[in-house]
């Protein structure tokens, strides 16, 4: 089945097209207007949707050497995300599917995420813990089975991408502050400030981040340390918090592959952490960590084939949650 993927939930324009499990042309517009705001602003963001969507499309398509009438469904990201981004890819999907007379369905974002390794690592056999952190959502999640999900546990407040964003505002780097944090926490002294690692010994598989934030604000108003010190420091108390719970979901769970997705997958001192458990971690490739329609097109066609899809033009947008 040749399936076109749309994903539109925060400030990645994406578009892909699955052909039977195979990703044959894709493409993503990471919206960089947002850096100069310091981070997202939402009506930016749905407008710049709207404006991309059509050239994206034709690309992806061109690159593909299919023509608009080759396409058999349609699958786009229904929620959870930006309300108005979440409905600039929704109605340009329901205006394809019309135009085309092809089936639409809508994808759970967060559900792409969870199946997106599959994409890359077909052999992989659940079950699996996922750890997925971004700027919006910072979750551990079971994955049982096909389709069969359990949250285990997430953060009380905030994502842990936006601990790095928020972090990165207040030690005056840009936005995305992931990066530049971790730029800089190369010349730092990463033991030095003992910042906190909140609820880590809790026993729950939850997270918070928001005393961290106030304990950085606090020790870069005293003034006393070098800003690559208190980076390298503030990196290495969120990896711990990540690191910490999703080591012990493991053990507690008895499993044995943990993969890692959403943008802050992309941190090195992360990554080299996570290496260090005695587990089999899975890092998708980066292009699948972040948001891309490669996931909703492949998750859109797996849904289809195991007659799991909500076929049918009747949804709209959601801003939060899993429906599965
Ligand atoms: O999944 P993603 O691309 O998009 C959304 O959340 O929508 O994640 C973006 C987040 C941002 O908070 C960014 O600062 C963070 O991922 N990030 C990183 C790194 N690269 C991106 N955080 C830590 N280290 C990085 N290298
Ligand atoms: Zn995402």
């Amino acid at each position: 089945m040749i399936i076109l993927g749309i994903e539109t939930s925060c400030d990645e324009t994406g578009v892909a097209i699955c052909d039977n499990s195979k990703i044959i042309s894709s493409y993503t517009k990471t919206q960089s207007i947002h850096t100069k705001f310091g981070g997202v602003v939402p009506e930016i963001a749905s407008r710049e949707h709207e404006k991309f969507l059509p050239e994206i499309t034709d690309k992806v398509l061109k690159d593909s050497k299919l023509k608009y009438s080759d396409l058999e469904a349609i699958a786009v990201t229904s929620g959870p995300g930006l309300m108005g981004s979440l409905l600039s890819g929704i109605s340009f999907a329901k205006g394809m599917s019309q135009g085309l007379g092809i089936p639409i369905i809508p994808i759970n974002h967060l559900e792409a995420h969870l199946n997106s390794a599959f994409i890359e690592f077909e052999a992989l056999d659940p079950p699996f813990i996922n750890l997925l952190v971004s700027g919006g959502h910072t979750q551990l999640w079971l994955v049982k089975d096909l389709f069969e999900y359990t949250l285990l546990g997430e953060t009380l407040d905030d994502a842990c991408g936006e601990a790095f964003d928020k972090g990165a505002k207040t030690l005056g780097l840009n936005y995305p502050g992931g990066p530049e944090i971790e730029k800089l926490a190369k010349k730092g002294n990463k033991e030095l400030i003992d910042f906190p690692r909140p609820i880590i010994n809790d026993g729950t598989y939850n997270f918070s981040f928001s005393g961290l934030k106030t304990s950085l604000i606090n020790c870069v108003n005293k003034n006393e340390y070098n800003l690559s010190d208190v980076a390298a420091s503030y990196q290495e108390a969120i990896v711990d918090c990540l690191v910490g719970k999703l080591k012990n979901s493991m053990n507690d769970l008895n499993i044995n592959t943990g993969i890692v997705c959403g943008g802050v997958a992309a941190n090195q001192r992360l990554r080299e952490k996570l290496n260090e458990l005695d587990k089999t971690i899975i890092f998708p490739s980066l292009k699948y960590c972040t948001d891309n329609a490669d996931m909703i097109a492949f998750l859109g066609e797996k849904k289809i084939n195991n007659n799991s899809a909500k076929i049918g033009i009747n949804f709209s947008a959601y801003s939060r949650g899993m429906v599965v």
